[in-house]
Parts: structure tokens; C-alpha cells; sequence
């Protein structure tokens, strides 16, 4: 053989064996990447429901809360503690409470040995009192923030919005709920006894060896974390008993990156009565209900005596091309949580057939419109600036936004002070889960969503609220923007240390 031949054969030799390796790993990349635990969980813990937080009430009516941020540990799996964080207590939070009308304050205090925050997500709130990256709590620190609830009875939540580490704060455990009530809602129908058979299920996706959370990110996907189990309230493996036929789930996706399908193993209908704004107009009857990070849903789901059924997670076909969806999570489906009927149910009667009536613009009215295109480099091309006021919008008026997601990764929407109607998506009207008053539109490769919103004030000329991409790692990457709320006429004048909270 000519030695040209030989070093022909090695070459070729090498390529192969160079291939051959590059496509196994993309092979096993490509099915390591995909996870289910559907019909694979034994529910052996009974699901923890977060406590319902103590307040006081002043004497000019203001109810107080107390939230202390606080470094702990968590026993997840029996003997192996988890360094994690909570409020007021070592994971999650207890669930705030009020009505529309009532003037809380909040006593936040950041026992961590790091700069924090809660941002009320959903909340109509003026700008100084909302908690994003301009309202950071320094460590040792405490902050007050108070309002006066005006908005329709919802589910909300809370949680850390510090400037570029949001992920790790809310994967930590700094989350909790913020439940707001009403006179109408109240005299609706509709199962209404906390953590009986109206329950609060913050679910999360985790990846632990017990004794640590694994904070890794798979380098084919660009999504941020995704755990391989879920938890519920932070409850591995969990399970509710019920004791009545209608039980209301309250479904918040605590989630920092993983985006759900859910619906029963069985595949029974359920009623939709709430999205993240508050209750529709009327019940939906659904047989899934997608969220992305930081959306929720109020369902209800009709139970017979002695049956069993699991709340779960399917895969998701609208979720851009099938790289994203293998990699961004959109193939996985997990068992959630495992609802258990009793031998004799309480008697629940028919939902009502009317909610309540929408409070969100229909776009009609709309000023003007503005264009939100969503990139992992940023949103229109700029990466968040605490210096940079990105939008200035009118008190009192109405807008409708255009958001598009540019680049196929999985993104999501979110728009603090205002809850939204989703006008459209993809030039169509929105389905059912949609038709709600939202605060956060999952936006999937390739889509268009259109948004109706009013921005009631307080103006604030100096004081930026946010928009971003609730993925928390896009958040944290730059995926955000600020928008000041201003009197007719009035510049903005934003600085951007924003005014630290805390003395
Ligand atoms: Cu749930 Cu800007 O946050
Ligand atoms: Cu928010
Ligand atoms: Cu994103």
C-alpha cells in the first residue's frame, strides 16, 4: 500500500470514529433530554398546604402582613435535608389574603445575607410599591410596601425579582401565593374552603439527589432549568385527599423555566373558571390547560365516591420546531399530584353559569399600539437597562401590544401593574384558556399574540414598572424592559441605582 493510501485510510478512519461520536452524543442527548414520570410516581406524601399568613388590622383598617426571607434547610425525602429558602419559614410561603377594598402593607423583611425582594406578581400596584429590581430589599433589611386592593378576586402570587438573579431566588424557594377576594366572587357558588376543597397547588419542577438542588442546564437548550420531577407546594410525590365531589384546584406555575400541559390521567374534562387575572365570564369545560412560568388557573374538577385520579403534565405540540420542543422540555410529562375521593362525598351542586363580567379592555378604546419583538438577546434588540425607560404610556388610557416571538426559543410575556385581554394569537381569536384576564401569554416560537391593557395609574414619572420574559433565566439574561406610567404630558425621569429599599 502507498503511504498515501495508508494516511488516506487513517484519515478516514478518524472522521468516522469522529461522527460516529458526535452523533452518539447528539443520540443521547437527543433521548436523555426528554422525561416523563406519568404512571411511574407512587403518591406517598400527603400534599402540604401552605398555612394561610397571620395580619393584623391597623386602626385605620390597613391589614399588615409579615414576610421574613430566611435561609433554611428542608427535609424533601426522608432524612436528607435541602438547603433552601422560604418566607417565613425554610421553603415557599404562606398564602397572603384580602379583598378588593382593603388597604394591606407588607412587613418584608430580608433575613438572607444577600439583596432580595418581593415583587407581587398580577397586582395592580403603584410602581414604588411593586418590587421589582428598583425595590431590592438589602440584606438585613426590611421594606413596607402598602396599597389598596382594587382589582377582581384572583389568584396571585409573590416572589424575588432581584436585578439578574431572579432564577436562583425563586428556585430557592421564595414563592408563595396572594390570594385577593371579592363580594361577588364570595357569593358564588363555588368551592370555596382553603385547602379543603379550594387548594392552592404551586407546582415546580425539580432535579435533586436529596441533599442538593442541581441548578445545571443541559447545553443543547437554551430554556434555563428543567428539573426531572415536579413538586407540589413542596411536596414530592403528593396526594390530596377529597372529601367533596367539586374540589377547585388553584394552578400556579412556580416553575423558573418548565412550561405545562395539564389535565387528568384519565383525561376527564374539568371546568376552567379562572385564569390569572381572575374568574372568566363563564365556566369552560377543558381537557387541558396550558401554563407557562407564572401563569395560573382556577379549575374544577367533579370527583366520585372512592375514585382516584392524577393531575398531569402532557407533552405539548405548540411549542416551536422539534428542537425546541425536545430540548425546551415540550416532550416531558409528569404525574403531579394524585387526587384521592373518599368512600362518601359531601354534595356539591352545579357551577354557576355566570362568573362575572371581564374589567379588561377589549381594544377598542385603545391609544395606541406598540411592538414587542422577543429575543433571548433582548426585546426589541435592547437588553434590560435600569437606566433605560423603555415605554412611556398615558394614565388612563388603553394600548394594545404586539408581541412576537423572533427566534423559535420558548418565550412567555408578562406585564407588571395590569392584567390584559389576549385580543389574538396568530391573527385568530384566542382559545378558551385565553379568553380570561391574563397577566403573563405563553408565546411560542414563531407566534404573534396581541394584548389589550389599561393602565390606571398612580403616574410615577420616576419609578419604572417591568415587562419581560418570564423564563427566569431569559428574565435574568436581559429579556425585560421598563415602562413608566406618567401624567398627559409628563417625561419620565428615572435614575438607575432606583431608590434601595430597606432602612
Ligand atoms: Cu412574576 Cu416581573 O414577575
Ligand atoms: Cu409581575
Ligand atoms: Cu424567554
Amino acid at each position: 500500500m502507498s503511504r498515501f493510501k495508508r494516511v488516506l485510510i487513517f484519515l478516514g478512519t478518524l472522521a468516522a470514529v469522529f461522527v460516529a461520536a458526535v452523533g452518539g452524543l447528539f443520540l443521547t442527548q437527543w433521548t436523555g433530554a426528554q422525561v416523563s414520570t406519568a404512571g411511574q410516581v407512587e403518591f406517598r406524601n400527603a400534599l402540604k398546604v401552605p398555612p394561610l399568613a397571620r395580619s393584623t388590622v391597623e386602626k385605620d383598617g390597613t391589614r399588615v402582613f409579615d414576610l421574613r426571607m430566611q435561609a433554611g434547610t428542608t427535609e424533601f425525602e426522608a432524612g436528607k435535608q435541602t438547603p433552601t429558602w422560604g418566607f417565613n419559614g425554610s421553603y415557599l410561603g404562606p398564602t397572603l389574603r384580602a379583598a378588593r377594598g382593603e388597604k394591606v402593607k407588607v412587613r418584608v423583611a430580608n433575613g438572607l445575607d444577600e439583596a432580595s425582594g418581593v415583587h407581587w406578581h398580577g397586582m395592580h400596584v403603584p410602581a414604588r410599591m411593586d418590587g421589582g429590581p428598583h425595590q431590592e430589599v438589602g440584606a438585613g433589611k426590611t421594606w413596607t410596601p402598602y396599597w389598596k386592593v382594587d382589582q377582581p378576586a384572583a389568584t396571585l402570587w409573590y416572589h424575588p425579582h432581584p436585578h439578574g438573579r431572579s432564577e436562583t431566588h425563586v428556585q430557592r424557594g421564595l414563592a408563595g401565593m396572594f390570594l385577593v377576594d371579592d363580594a361577588k366572587a364570595g357569593a358564588l357558588r363555588l368551592p370555596k374552603r382553603y385547602g379543603v376543597d379550594d387548594v392552592p397547588v404551586v407546582v415546580q419542577d425539580v432535579s435533586f439527589d436529596g441533599a442538593e438542588f442541581d441548578h445545571g442546564k443541559g447545553f443543547l437548550q437554551s430554556t434555563g432549568f428543567l428539573g426531572e420531577r415536579t413538586m407540589v407546594n413542596g411536596t414530592l410525590d403528593p396526594y390530596q385527599v377529597v372529601g367533596d365531589e367539586l374540589v377547585r384546584l388553584r394552578l400556579l406555575n412556580a416553575s423558573t423555566a418548565r412550561i405545562y400541559d395539564f389535565g387528568f390521567s384519565d383525561d376527564r374534562g374539568f371546568a376552567l373558571i379562572g385564569t390569572d387575572g381572575g374568574l372568566l365570564e363563564k365556566p369552560e369545560t377543558l381537557r387541558r390547560v396550558q401554563l407557562s412560568t407564572g401563569e395560573r388557573a382556577e379549575v374544577v374538577v367533579r370527583m366520585r365516591a372512592g375514585e382516584k385520579t392524577v393531575l398531569r403534565s402532557f407533552p405539548q405540540d405548540n411549542y416551536g420546531d422539534g428542537w425546541q420542543r425536545r430540548f425546551g422540555g415540550g416532550d416531558d410529562s409528569f404525574d403531579v399530584l394524585e387526587l384521592r375521593a373518599q368512600q362518601t362525598l359531601r354534595k356539591s351542586g352545579p357551577l354557576p353559569d355566570v362568573l362575572t363580567k371581564l374589567e379588561v379592555p377589549d381594544g377598542k378604546d385603545s391609544a395606541r399600539g406598540r411592538y414587542f419583538g422577543l429575543k433571548m438577546s433582548g426585546i426589541n434588540g435592547r437588553k434590560m437597562d435600569m437606566g433605560r425607560v423603555d415605554e412611556t404610556v398615558t394614565r388612563g388610557t388603553s394600548e394594545t401590544w404586539t408581541v412576537r416571538n423572533e427566534d423559535g426559543v420558548p418565550h412567555n410575556f408578562h406585564v407588571h401593574d395590569v392584567q390584559f385581554r389576549v385580543l389574538e394569537v396568530d391573527g385568530r381569536p384566542p382559545q378558551a384558556a385565553l379568553r380570561g384576564a391574563k397577566d403573563t401569554v405563553f408565546v411560542p416560537g414563531g407566534s404573534t399574540v396581541k394584548l389589550a391593557m389599561r393602565f390606571d395609574g398612580p403616574a410615577d414619572p420616576s419609578t419604572p414598572y417591568m415587562y419581560h420574559c418570564h423564563l427566569l433565566y431569559h428574565e435574568d439574561q436581559g429579556m425585560m424592559g421598563q415602562f413608566v406610567v406618567v401624567e398627559k404630558g409628563q417625561t419620565s425621569s428615572v435614575k438607575a441605582g432606583g431608590e434601595h429599599g430597606g432602612h
